[in-house]
């Protein structure tokens, strides 16, 4: 990716999902990635209190534009994004599925023609009293599993269930409008579908090998979809 926002990426076949994952610090930052922006986001990052922050949106936003233009061959300025559901960006009439996702320098973008899909990020460094979100945010069954374990353990599952929940929601773009403890991921393996009181969801969940400190999570339909894991250089 050139600061004014070229990129080259594989070719994206049918019933495949790419997902990228970048470190932020990687990206280009100043003018050339802030002139990729538009209006909207042009505002959003005025309104940032601290220079840092705002550099990280624009070098990741303009990231995401960069990536998506490239899939679409078309200039990473001419992208429109519209919102649906509770807020999920798109890209209207594109062909192409995306989401993102941030945390603590990390940025995962997934893409794929076929559906759509959800993903997310979390840095496992926060110090969180895990119990009282695991009992507010997650369903019986999983609370009951949390129960039973050590501290340590408790913590590496939470931030593993956790981007698995917030994975799912984004994938209906429901956002945190769909309580998170109406349904139950995978506590163990490497994924599986989500399951409700009702019975197996159409959804599913994969983890995703970030690296230590990070746990990460792709979620999209049941259906044999191959994932293509990209780490952006
Ligand atoms: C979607 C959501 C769960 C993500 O939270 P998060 O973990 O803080 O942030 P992440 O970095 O993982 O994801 C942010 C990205 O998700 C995308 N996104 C925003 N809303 C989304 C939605 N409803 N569904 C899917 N993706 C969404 C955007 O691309 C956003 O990128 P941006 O920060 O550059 O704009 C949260 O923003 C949310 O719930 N938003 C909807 C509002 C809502 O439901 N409010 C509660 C009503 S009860």
């Amino acid at each position: 990716m050139t600061a004014t926002g070229s990129a080259r990426v594989p070719k994206l076949k049918t019933g495949q999902v790419d997902v990228w994952h970048a470190d932020l610090k990687a990206l280009p930052a100043g003018e050339g990635p802030r002139a990729l922006l538009g209006a909207e986001e042009r505002a959003r990052a005025e309104a940032f209190r601290f220079d840092r922050d705002r550099a990280a949106f624009v070098a990741r936003r303009a990231w995401y534009r960069t990536m998506l233009g490239a899939y679409l061959e078309c200039s990473p300025r001419d992208l429109e994004f519209t919102t649906w559901g509770n807020g999920k960006p798109r890209l209207a009439e594109s062909g192409l599925h995306f989401n993102t996702s941030h945390s603590h320098g990390r940025a995962l973008l997934a893409v794929t023609r076929d559906c759509e899909v959800g993903v997310d990020v979390e840095w496992c460094g926060r110090d969180l009293d895990i119990m009282p979100l695991v009992g507010r945010f997650f369903a019986p069954a999983e609370v009951a599993v949390f129960d039973g374990l050590a501290e340590a353990e408790r913590r590496a599952l939470f931030f593993r269930a956790w981007t698995c929940k917030e994975a799912y929601i984004k994938a209906l773009a429901m956002g945190l409008s769909l309580p998170t403890q109406s349904f139950e991921v995978p506590l163990t393996g490497p994924g599986g579908p989500i399951l409700t009181p009702e019975g197996q969801t159409d959804w599913q969940v994969r983890l995703l090998d970030l690296g230590p400190d990070y746990a990460g999570a792709l979620a999209l339909p049941l259906d044999d979809l191959g994932v293509n894991r990209r780490r952006w250089q």
